[in-house]
């Protein structure tokens, strides 16, 4: 059919086309009637472009275009022209031509729309319902069309460097990896379930045991975690493993598939190789493992200045083992009713207060806690802090080390937010190494693996309490949001058992689990290790978004639920028996 012989996109029309006949398809996005003529501005993926209908040119189809409405699918032919000189639109980079309309064909009508495709503002819940419309919006198109070409160019990078892209299984067994897992009922095998893949985390593994030492993969993985502007329960991971290296190789196999990508698909050239710093150093300077280091603003350790402290609470947390920890605000010159709403943030954070000293006029400290202040105090402040004067604060909490510098941290962000520090347009990456192998779980008492429990613990662990093991993994974090992360792993089953014991598992349960694992183990496995890469994470900081929902196609909203399907939903019961199950319903529902 002739609609179908389309001769270039709307948004691709050019000085080559002049006075050429056309032939374009898309979307009606604006009709205005002049009189004797009527303007279309025709949208595809490409862009817009102007159409003039004129009886003169066409009396059918200027009479048809009457009834062209927003949102219309149609196909066109005409002929490319000059505008004339007031018209131009220099906006648009179609603005130098029109087209003038000879054959119209209308492929579909539309009705009014829940919203313009022209709008910004638009409810979220309204766009996930009607996400097909939400995602014919030009901005939505560019983020897509961003993602299609980063993973083009990392498919390239990885076949050029002789990787495998091997797919593995989404439907598999129900292991404790980290997250919650969602669970599928099975139907031929009564009272089983399959586990959705959180990430083919064990099936990389084991594709080294088989000898195919280069693997990654564009994996969907699946979480049934509470979801944030950065989670959804399915995500899309860059996944790779490489059998006989160890953590230099793997992480400069990732930095020459950033610089090949970022280059190609942007034309940034990132400077290799990327900064390293360890967990500790991370922690203790920005109060987190992902850090945003594009702007400075450290955390500072301040107990010893109170070591003489009058102050009960501070008194208390030092009799604990705590620590007193502060930000430095340079020259903020915060009134005192800033200063009382930054107490309320900081406990919004988390923070169960906070407490705030400034310099004033003749360098007079002020603070709620000013008179309990030794009067050495600006001169010792002075020492640590050398520029210190006039309008600076201090905005202090104390508490266990952990968790005063985890709130810090938080505070270092939002205070850089706020004093509009942190310079646009730039890709600040890091990697985080010598991560903790555990941490404690208070609600369950019980050590956890940091990363997974298949990673490789540092030399010397065997002698080490589980607090104190550090793990051969390392994050890459971008502006401050976590980018990926990897480890060495385990190959050897004595290391493995091992691990799962001091995860608390026995002998049984880790037989159970991962019986498999520890088989393949024995069975000629190599050094080995990876990474994986969050896609959408790493997308939406490209596309210099907020919320991974705007570079994800079809997403779910930040409670899970699918709008424009309505997933999930009841079944009948008729379906729940054939999986065998019966639905219990809680007291409160
Ligand atoms: P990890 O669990 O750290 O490692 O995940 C790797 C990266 O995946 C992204 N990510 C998510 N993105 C969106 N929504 C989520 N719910 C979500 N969860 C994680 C993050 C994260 O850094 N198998 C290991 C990797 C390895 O060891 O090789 C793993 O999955 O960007």
């Amino acid at each position: 059919m002739r609609y179908y012989n389309r001769t270039t996109g709307c948004g691709l029309i050019n000085q080559s086309f002049l006075n050429k006949s056309v032939t374009l398809a898309g979307w009606v996005q604006r009709r205005r009637d002049h009189g004797g003529l009527i303007f279309i501005d025709l949208r595809d993926r490409s862009g817009l472009v102007q159409l003039v209908f004129n009886p003169a040119f066409s009396k059918d189809a200027h009479t048809q275009a009457h009834s062209l409405r927003s949102e219309f699918v149609i196909s066109i032919t005409g002929t490319v022209v000059d505008r004339s000189a007031q018209t131009i639109n220099s906006e648009l980079p179609t603005g130098n031509w029109e087209i003038q309309i000879t054959e119209l064909t209308i492929l579909n009508k539309a009705k009014p729309l829940p919203f313009s495709i022209e709008e910004s503002d638009i409810d979220e819940e309204l766009r996930l319902k009607y996400r097909y419309l939400d995602l014919r919006r030009p901005i939505m198109q560019r983020h897509l069309g961003l993602r299609n070409d980063i993973l083009f160019a990392m498919r390239e990078f990885f076949h050029q460097e002789g990787f495998y892209d091997l797919e593995t299984p989404i439907l598999t067994k129900d292991t404790p990896e980290g997250a919650r897992g969602f669970l599928v009922p099975s139907r031929v095998k009564a009272g089983s379930f399959y586990a959705l893949a959180q990430s083919p985390q064990l099936y990389k593994q084991l594709l080294m045991a088989s000898g195919l030492e280069r693997y990654y993969q564009i994996a969907r993985c699946f979480r049934d975690e509470d979801l944030r502007a950065d989670r959804q329960p399915e995500f899309t991971q860059l996944d790779v493993e490489m059998s006989f290296i160890d953590e230099s190789n793997i992480q400069s196999v990732i930095e020459g598939m950033l610089k090949h990508t970022l280059k190609k698909v942007l034309g940034i050239e990132l400077n290799l190789p990327i900064k390293r710093m360890t967990y500790d150093e991370a922690f203790s300077n920005y109060g987190s493992d992902k850090p945003d280091l594009r702007f400075e603003l450290k955390v500072h350790d301040i107990t010893s200045l109170f070591a003489q402290t009058q102050l009960s609470f501070l008194k208390a947390v030092l009799e604990q083992q705590g620590k007193i920890g502060c930000l430095y605000l340079h020259d903020t010159q915060f009134t005192r009713s800033e200063l009382e709403g930054w107490v309320a943030k900081a406990q919004l954070l988390g923070a169960k207060g906070m407490l705030w000293i400034k310099v004033g006029e003749n360098n007079i400290l002020e603070s709620p806690v000013a008179k309990f202040l030794p009067p050495t105090f600006f001169d010792e402040l002075k020492v640590t802090f050398p520029s210190l004067q006039k309008g600076d604060t201090f905005f202090i909490i104390a508490g266990a080390y952990e968790s005063a510098w985890e709130l810090l941290g938080r505070l270092r962000n939002q205070v850089a937010k706020e004093l509009g520090i942190i310079p646009e347009g730039q890709l600040n990456f890091v990697w985080i190494t010598d991560f903790p192998m555990f941490e404690f779980n208070e609600e369950t008492k019980q050590w956890v693996a940091k990363h997974h429990p298949f990673t490789a613990p540092q030399a010397g662990w065997e002698n080490k309490t589980p607090g104190t093991i550090k793990a051969r993994a390392y994050d890459i974090v971008l502006n401050g949001v976590e980018l990926g992360g990897g480890s060495i792993r385990i190959h050897d089953p004595e290391r493995q058992a091992k691990v799962f014991e001091m995860l608390g598992m026995t002998t049984e349960q880790a037989q159970n689990k991962f019986g498999f694992l520890l088989e393949a183990q024995e069975l000629g496995f190599p050094p080995h290790g990876g990474l994986a890469i969050g896609i959408d994470r790493f997308i939406m900081l490209l596309a210099n978004t907020t919320s991974i929902r705007e570079v994800i196609a079809f997403p779910k909203t930040a409670r899970g639920h699918d709008p424009l399907m309505d997933a999930p939903t009841p079944v009948e019961e008729k379906r729940l028996r054939e999986y065998h199950l019966r639905y219990l319903p809680t007291k409160q529902s």
